[in-house]
């Protein structure tokens, strides 16, 4: 019999009601206009949506079965994306010029819930947010029968933009390092263009061709996909270059080492870190990358893995249900965390990222109640 560390039937309600406190939190704090703010209450995110945040948390209320939810922020994305048309048109044609737009004139990182850049200065700009966009719209869609029409202008702006500057050195999910490629930005943006061939006359797959080849010949080192092309490092995102976003084939031998080498480099205890020069706040354990190498141990099979990941998750709750960005009890630079805290106050908490990566887990799973 193949193992499956199930949990008993105590252990199996708290897991549940922590995906119910999880969709209760996201749904609480999405704003009437469809955004999912990022961290409602940590001072630095307050009053914001991202795209990376919002399209996984997107997607771990899509499947709690929360249709209504999930439709309001990509109506509110799609929105957003076609008020950015003339934006955009105006960006690809500097391009067909020959000119380089700068980073300020490209499309922001963030938003503000009405959609604006909003005034505060932040790391623009970060192209596979866009990516994530794509993909989750489309999963969403196609797990509830929806008509993809509803978000089709948006989808259009989203393609036009990465099918311009695909290639484009930007910052990654971290928001750092603006002069490099990054493998898991490279990542989102293939898996965009691959869910979305379907739907749009553009020849994405084109463009999702030449990003494989990009990273096979320039993003792998030792059998693992390194965090940025050329670099030997590994980063906690990249295994979503496997699942969900399939740029690595799940199975194949490059999935396997970099699955391994995220594991192995950057896994204590089930809680996964971003990479190992991190400083921010220490550089503690991140729940969403966490539930990101639960995602894809559980896609490859490894149920046990998978459960000890999400275990692991359940444990980092506070009194109140909430998971944090971070977990600070085994930092990779206890140093650095004074500073970060000092500046920003405590580690964000709740974090709809986090919550909404939970509800992935517990759903590839098979442990919630989809009562939404
Ligand atoms: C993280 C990003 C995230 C943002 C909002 C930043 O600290 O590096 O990945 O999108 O917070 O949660």
């Amino acid at each position: 019999m193949i193992p499956t560390s199930a949990p008993n039937l105590s252990e199996l309600a708290r897991l549940r009601e922590l995906a119910r406190h999880s969709h209760t939190v996201i749904t609480q704090h999405q704003d009437p206009g469809g955004a999912y703010p990022a961290a409602p209450t940590f001072s630095a995110y307050r009053g914001y949506a991202w795209l990376r945040d919002g399209s996984f948390t997107a997607e771990g209320i899509s499947r709690y079965g929360d249709v209504a939810s999930a439709g309001r922020f990509h109506d509110w994305v799609d929105g957003v994306l076609r008020r950015r048309r003339a934006q955009v048109d105006d960006l690809r044609a500097a391009l067909a010029r020959g000119e380089t737009p700068s980073p300020e004139a490209m499309l922001p990182t963030r938003f503000t819930f009405d959609g604006q850049n909003g005034s505060d200065p932040w790391w623009d700009f970060q192209t596979d947010g866009y990516g994530m966009w794509l993909w989750s719209v489309i999963t969403h869609a196609a797990r509830h029968g929806l008509d993809l029409a509803r978000w089709q202008a948006g989808i259009d702006v989203a393609v036009d933009y990465l099918i311009a500057f695909w290639d484009r050195p930007c910052y990654d999910w971290w928001e750092e390092h603006v002069e490099q490629r990054h493998v898991s930005t490279l990542g989102a943006i293939y898996g965009g263009l691959v869910a979305v061939a379907p739907h749009t006359s553009t020849p994405v797959l084109e463009v999702a061709g030449r990003i494989r080849t990009l990273v096979e010949t320039e993003g792998v080192h030792d059998g693992h996909l390194a965090k940025w092309l050329g670099s030997s490092a590994v980063d906690g995102s990249l295994p979503s270059c496997v699942v969900p976003f399939g740029l690595v084939a799940p199975g194949s031998q490059l999935a396997g080492g970099t699955l391994a080498a995220v594991a192995q480099e950057l896994d204590v205890d089930g809680g996964v870190h971003r990479f190992t020069a991190d400083v921010f706040y220490g550089g503690g354990q991140w729940i969403l990358l966490s539930a990101l190498l639960g995602w894809n141990l559980a896609a490859a099979g490894d149920t046990v893995g998978a459960w000890r990941h999400l275990r692991w998750i359940a444990d980092q709750a506070d009194e109140n249900g909430d998971l944090p960005e971070q977990v600070g009890h085994r930092l990779l630079h206890p140093d650095s965390r004074e500073e970060w805290v000092a500046r920003w106050g405590t580690v964000a908490s709740p974090l709809l990222w986090s919550h909404g990566m939970y509800l992935i887990l517990a759903d590839e799973l098979g442990i919630t109640d989809k009562d939404a």
